[in-house]
């Protein structure tokens, strides 16, 4: 990749796995937690999809509150989980090469920052958590505008705020259509496919694809 000026990642899907939340409550939900902790996610995306598109914005953690309720209600899951399962979404572990490649990345003096729909606070807890808070220059909040990716107001934050061209932006996400959303905005957008997807059809070619993030230190 030719002449990045900052690196920008996508936080949930992307540095840390949404499914981890569900995944440590296996022995309680049983075999159901996969369906289930994916059917949270997309019903917590479809839910900040529709708000931004009525003009009812509401933060990310309410979002995720809200898509949980009908996510246990859908999969019978006890309301006694629910704490157990906000209180881990709070803290969800990063993917396994995280920590190795932001690390190296900093090294080879890049910026650095997360550009996502969660809270700051949320957003700092969970990078702080995970002892990733001494690599990333800023942490960028969609709450900065009220509005939700892919809107290109979320994507403009960094531009604005580092003065530099959407094309010196190297923009990394797992989930497709951030990558769409990212690439149609002019980013250099490039798709970590964790699980072997099938693409969008959504009029944008990822820049590359890549397995996960640490297939990013060869492209530089
Ligand atoms: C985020 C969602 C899209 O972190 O994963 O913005």
């Amino acid at each position: 990749m030719k002449n990045i000026k900052a690196i920008i990642f996508d936080a949930y899907g992307t540095l840390f796995d949404v499914n981890s939340a569900a995944e440590k409550c296996k022995d309680k939900i049983g075999d159901k937690w996969e369906p289930f902790a994916n059917f949270w996610r997309i019903t917590q995306l479809e839910y900040t999809w529709l708000r931004s598109l009525m003009g009812r914005h509401k933060d990310f953690w309410k979002i995720t509150e809200d898509s949980l309720d009908k996510s246990m209600k859908s999969f019978q899951i006890h309301s006694s989980m629910r704490d157990e399962l906000l209180n881990l979404y709070k803290v969800l572990s990063p993917f396994k090469e995280v920590h190795e490649t932001l690390k190296t990345l900093k090294e080879k003096k890049f910026k650095l920052a997360i550009l996502s729909n969660g809270t700051p606070s949320l957003l700092n807890k969970l990078v702080k958590s995970n002892n990733l808070e001494n690599f990333f220059d800023d942490i960028f909040s969609i709450e900065e505008v009220g509005i939700y990716k892919p809107s290109s107001k979320v994507y403009d934050i960094p531009i604005k705020k580092y003065k530099i061209e959407k094309n010196e932006v190297a923009f990394l996400s797992a989930n497709t259509w951030d990558v769409s959303g990212g690439g149609n905005y002019g980013y250099q957008s490039v798709w970590v496919n964790r699980n072997n997807n099938i693409f969008d059809n959504l009029d944008f070619k990822p820049k590359f694809e890549i397995k996960d993030l640490s297939g990013l230190l060869s492209k530089f």
